[in-house]
């Protein structure tokens, strides 16, 4: 099978953010405790730390971390994370019925940020508490001093502010399982308060207010279009969520999951649009997707500590989803769909980084090692960075109930102009057939194959565990090559490939 298209150098969607490549940490299972932070760790640093992480999550380049929450932050108090360790409080997390050792608070956190070479996105409570503590949080995180929570910062130990830009008003408080689940307008209006307050301190603050949770929710998207009524002033993004599975284990379908990726962004994007005009507005808002991943496989184990049945333990191994590697293929599409509408969305954060639902896996005392979707993130988050190319693209499709048109190979392409690359990401959804590629380079000089990584596997459904860390890994890819201006290039069947051309 064929399929062709047309990359120019002049045709662009936008410059890629490089927030396009985020992630995600919560108070949630093994992400915090025995995932970044564990003291007695053979690698911990000075601060409980564990290193091996610190090396994986910086192989990765995460330009930003949101944190701490997810549904934990909508019973969160920031307080109890700061001061010395032995004096913070234990308490019961209403989210995910665990209790918390508060050990892990914003200092560490943003130790930990600084160690990794990344930013912080913070989330403020607007489920049990509101626009008082965060503002107060803002000042104790920015404010440099002379102020009551300011100094409490430096006499806990952190002199200058850490300057965070970007705030999220609450978590997916569209969802009734929220703590202080709110309706539109109660949200809209205390999220545009929340904003003003915050603004009040800092007006060039990142603000981001929260969309759906996903698309299926009943209130969507006129939640999208309430909310920003009330906040399209104060906010510079709204947040959307999705999750996808295989629980039925129907490879076509599952693999053309982007489409409702896509529908749900270009919803939102006319969403935006229309209360753009309708305010008679000059002001652009963007998308900051901050949770996207698949999640699925652990859903059944995970039932009983949810439900209650076993306590309020600390740290359990909740949402441990063991990655296969047709979740590879699928995060390569999610990737391919983001880089696609980088025109809308700026900020993305795959959730979450460490243990839970999470690209790095660890063990309690043990090692660290990468999970099979660790690769497309790393190499989008390595290779993606730039201007997102407008390709035309042709190529056979299939249907499946909820999708016409899917085609077999899904392509993006991004322009370094700095470095001169242009990087292809190319999935093959194909069960057998091999898809040969070719694009014609317009606009560009003199375009070689500098790298080609393909991850194929002969079981859908391989794994990377403790005592088997790389069975699913990428290679070298052998035969693509440029032709006069052409790329060519043969996709095997269900293969993932990362093509960078240079000079
Ligand atoms: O990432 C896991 C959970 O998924 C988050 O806590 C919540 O925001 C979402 O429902």
């Amino acid at each position: 099978m064929e399929a062709t298209g047309i990359a120019h150098s002049q045709f662009k969607v936008a410059q890629i953010d490089d927030r396009l490549y985020g992630a995600f940490l919560e108070h949630l299972g093994r992400a915090i405790y025995t995932g970044i932070y564990e003291p007695d760790h053979p690698t911990a640093d000075e601060n409980g730390m564990r290193q091996d992480v610190i090396e994986l999550v910086k192989e990765l380049d995460v330009p930003v971390v949101r944190y701490p929450g997810g549904n934990f932050v909508s019973a969160y108090n920031w307080e109890d994370g700061i001061g010395p360790k032995e004096n913070r409080p234990v308490r019961l997390d209403l989210a995910w019925h665990t209790s918390d050792s508060n050990e892990v608070g914003i200092h560490e956190f943003a130790e930990w940020c600084a160690s990794t070479n990344t930013q912080m996105m913070l989330a403020v409570n607007l489920g049990s508490r509101g626009l008082d503590e965060a503002r107060n949080f803002v000042e104790y995180v920015n404010h440099p001093g002379g102020s009551y929570w300011s100094d409490l910062r430096r006499a806990n130990g952190r002199e200058e502010p850490w300057n965070v830009r970007m705030w999220c008003l609450g978590n997916e408080m569209d969802g009734p399982w929220q703590i202080g689940h709110k309706d539109a307008v109660e949200y809209g209006k205390l999220a545009a308060e929340t904003a003003k307050a915050m603004r009040a301190f800092d007006k060039n603050l990142e603000l981001i207010v929260c969309g759906s949770s996903h698309s299926n929710m009943p209130t969507y998207p006129q939640w999208e279009a309430t909310v920003l009524e009330h906040t399209y002033d104060v906010v510079d993004y709204i947040s959307l969520h999705m999750y996808f599975g295989n629980p039925e284990g129907n490879a076509a379908n599952y693999l053309a999951l982007n489409h409702k990726l896509d529908d749900y962004i270009v919803a939102v994007q006319g969403v935006i649009n229309f209360i753009k005009a309708k305010k008679r507005s000059k002001k652009d808002i963007y998308i900051c997707f901050d949770e996207w991943n698949v999640w699925y496989h652990s859903r059944e184990q995970d039932r009983k500590i949810l439900e209650g049945q076993q306590g309020w333990p600390h740290a359990p191994a909740l949402l441990e989803d063991i990655y296969n590697f047709e979740d590879v293929l699928q995060v390569g599409l999610i990737l391919n769909t983001f880089i696609r509408r980088s025109d809308v969305v700026k900020i993305a954060c795959i959730a979450q980084l460490v243990n839970v639902i999470a690209p790095i896996m660890t063990e309690k005392g043990g090692d660290a090692w990468r999970q099979t979707i660790y690769y497309p993130y790393y190499f989008a988050s390595r290779f993606g960075r730039g201007t997102a190319l407008q390709l035309t693209f042709e190529c056979p499709t299939y249907d499946t109930e909820n999708y016409k048109g899917v085609t077999f190979a899904d392509v993006s392409a991004v322009h370094n102009e700095d470095d001169g690359t242009v990087t292809v990401f190319a999935i093959n959804r194909h069960a057998t057939e091999t898809v040969d590629l070719a694009i014609s380079l317009q606009g560009f000089d003199g375009l070689t194959v500098i790298d080609h990584q393909v991850m194929t596997h002969d079981d859908l459904r391989a794994v990377n565990v403790a005592d088997n860390q790389k069975e699913v890994a990428p290679k070298a890819g052998t035969g693509a090559a440029v032709d006069g201006d052409t790329l060519t290039a043969a996709l095997a069947p269900y293969s993932y490939q990362m093509i960078r051309l240079g000079r």
